[in-house]
């Protein structure tokens, strides 16, 4: 099985980028834990960052052709303006869940809109990098039960 983990503008930062806001976590952090988590239970876990919608958008298409089972995503700033990032997940249907590390909702107003909360199988915000290790539990077990 397969697991693509993908990670929108600015989060290239991450450790650096406010992190009273962030954390101190960097990407790499990330990365690898999720990577190790996954590879205990055989299933390969992949991380894409772009600064460029148009860049996370063709790795959504991509994903499609190589037979990812499940997406975890945190779209960043494209969470509140991207209608083609939506667009790509809903096209190649594979399940996602969106995550933040941030609480959004208790920050500015328009970080409480998001275009893939509907369409996700859950939302996971505030929970800093553990989020992303939370997302992936969850993905491990539902893939799991798939077989
Ligand atoms: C974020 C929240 C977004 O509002 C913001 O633009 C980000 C990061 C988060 O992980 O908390 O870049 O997605």
């Amino acid at each position: 099985a397969r697991i693509l983990v993908l990670h929108g503008p600015n989060l290239n930062l991450l450790g650096t980028r406010e992190p009273e806001i962030y954390g101190r976590t960097t990407l790499a952090d990330v990365h690898s834990a999720m990577e190790a988590r996954g590879h205990a239970d055989g299933v390969q876990v992949e991380s894409f960052q772009s600064n460029h919608e148009g860049q996370l958008i063709d790795r959504v298409q991509a994903a499609a052709a190589e037979g990812v089972d499940f997406i975890i995503i945190n779209p960043a700033a494209y969470t509140h303006t991207s209608v083609a990032l939506r667009d790509a997940l809903a096209a190649v249907a594979i399940p996602f869940i969106e995550v933040h590390l941030s609480n959004v909702h208790a920050r500015e107003g328009f970080r409480h809109h998001s275009y893939f909360s509907d369409r996700a199988v859950g939302v996971i915000c505030g929970l800093g990098a553990y989020g992303y290790m939370a997302a992936l539990e969850y993905a491990l077990t539902r893939l799991r039960e798939m077989g």
